[in-house]
């Protein structure tokens, strides 16, 4: 819960018995923002319902990375309109990236939405909802040079019990020229470490048995006393000197909860340092799998991306991993048809992957985002169709990969921490093992919250089919 200030409690006596329903998109960091809006709101009195119907207040979470989740959240908008013409005081809020990209455009020129909030001022809901409660409309995008979130204890609602995100960085200063996200969620900042750990240990209370360090770029993780990362230069030598970055905070957590899975997403090929190598084989709590994004297997795109590290680089720092942890799982994101894409620089991206032999991937369409320095300067000129094919070619030459990578561990043993019920059956556990591969086995006498030991005798492209030795 957080704290509560005499502004928090004043308005609790309004909105006292209210019920919000809140709807996430996107990517994790929506996920786990989400999970500290929930508790800003239980403190000045809502309550979580699952049903959309009976809620005073409808939150969307959005998300605007790619043109086609802009759609979707315009399209469950349209969906739930009619909902308030049945209760006339129900107010609709949009948060997140889509809320800082288009700002007052949805509730002043469009008419949409009550509530427009930015992914940076949440912690001014309650004045914002009292101003929707009075009748008027409220938007904050406001996005903050602090960490912003670090003293709320996050409301772990639509959770396993088992497996939580702990975000550790907010923003990102990489301006990749494709991506929207350094101006929806501004610069770089890190979180205070004492926070960090206080939140594990209340996780870890509560019984969860893994973390995930979550950030758009963790291994840029820089935490010198508050502020935004690319003012460190002008810190004093004291703050210099007793810094703590990502290698640092992943050796705290992990000899802090010796007992607790650790995982890390995402890292970033030009900000990843040695350091993090040799933490994570020093700490068998530090689950070997990276995630990697590498967007492109051709130099000339990655230029044109800025992603500030070559084919060649990214290739010595998956094989310098690979010689020091050698059953580190891999993932990646990657981007098709961005402009200028000819076929030998899709080629090149072919021939990356088959050179990593990643574990999983996730791969997109180039989708051009108004305001990036790609949308401005270079022409989407890259024709659907083939956007589509050089995706597909991708996605299959993966799938084959995800086939030949999960067979190996048919006949051999793999640990699995046990997170839920399989979706396709009742009788069966599915977990995670250290690579992020999903394994699922009969429940025998198990339990949530158990490591076990699987012996994998089948496997599809996704998961690992095997029984608890
Ligand atoms: N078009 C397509 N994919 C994108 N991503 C980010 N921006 C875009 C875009 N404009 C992908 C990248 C990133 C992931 C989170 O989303 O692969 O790593
Ligand atoms: Fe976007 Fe690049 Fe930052 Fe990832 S690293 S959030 S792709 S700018």
């Amino acid at each position: 819960m957080i704290v509560e200030s005499k502004e928090a409690i004043k308005v609790e006596k309004t909105t006292l018995n209210k019920k919000f329903h809140l709807i996430s998109y996107g990517c994790q960091m929506n996920f786990a923002d989400s999970e500290v809006v929930a508790s800003i709101l239980e403190s000045i009195g809502y309550s979580n319902t699952n049903t959309i119907e009976n809620s005073d207040l409808i939150l969307l979470n959005t998300c605007s990375i790619r043109e086609k989740a802009e759609q979707t959240i315009r399209k469950k908008l349209s969906s739930i309109d009619h909902l308030k013409k049945k209760n006339r005081t129900l107010k609709i809020g949009v948060l997140g990236c889509m809320a800082e990209r288009l700002k007052e455009k949805f509730l002043i020129e469009e008419k949409i939405v009550d509530l427009v909030v930015g992914p940076d001022a949440y912690r001014d809901l309650p004045n914002l909802l009292k101003e929707v409660n009075s009748g008027n409309d409220a938007v904050n995008v406001l996005l903050s040079k602090d960490e912003t979130y670090g003293d709320i204890n996050p409301q772990r609602f639509n959770t396993n019990g088992i497996s939580a995100f702990v975000s550790i960085t907010r923003g990102c200063d990489n301006m990749c020229t494709f991506c929207v996200v350094p101006f929806t969620r501004g610069r770089e900042r890190s979180r205070d470490p004492k926070s960090i750990i206080n939140e594990i240990l209340d996780l870890k209370n509560k019984g969860y048995k893994e973390i995930t360090l979550l950030g758009q770029n963790v291994d840029s993780y820089l935490w010198y006393g508050g502020g935004l990362k690319k003012d460190f230069k002008n810190a004093s030598e004291i703050q210099k000197k007793t810094a703590l970055n990502f290698s640092k905070l992943l050796d705290l957590v992990a000899n802090e909860f010796p007992k607790m899975r650790i995982r890390f997403t995402t890292s970033n090929p030009q900000d990843f340092h040695d350091e993090v190598i040799f933490t994570m084989k020093k700490h068998k709590n530090i689950c070997n799998h990276i995630h990697l994004p590498v967007q492109s297997g051709s130099d000339v795109i990655l230029k044109a991306m800025n992603r500030q590290h070559s084919r060649d680089e990214y290739l010595e720092l998956i094989s310098k991993i690979k010689g020091i942890l050698p059953d580190c799982g891999f993932s990646h994101d990657m981007i098709t048809g961005f402009p200028n894409e000819t076929a030998r620089d899709h080629e090149l991206t072919l021939s990356l992957m088959e050179e990593v032999k990643y574990d999983f991937g996730f791969m997109f369409k180039y989708s051009e985002r108004p305001g990036t320095l790609a949308s401005r300067k270079l022409d989407d000129n890259i024709d659907e169709e083939t956007k589509q094919n050089r995706l597909s070619e991708i996605i299959n030459l993966q799938q084959k990969h995800s086939l030949e990578n999960l067979s190996k561990y048919v006949g051999n043993k793999t640990e699995v921490l046990i997170e839920k019920e399989s979706k396709k059956s009742n009788d069966h556990w599915a977990g995670r093992n250290e690579q992020n591969i999903m394994v699922v086995f009969p429940k025998k006498n198990l339990h949530p919250g158990e490591l076990v030991e699987i012996f994998i005798e089948s496997n599809t492209a996704t998961t690992l089919i095997g029984k608890a030795i």
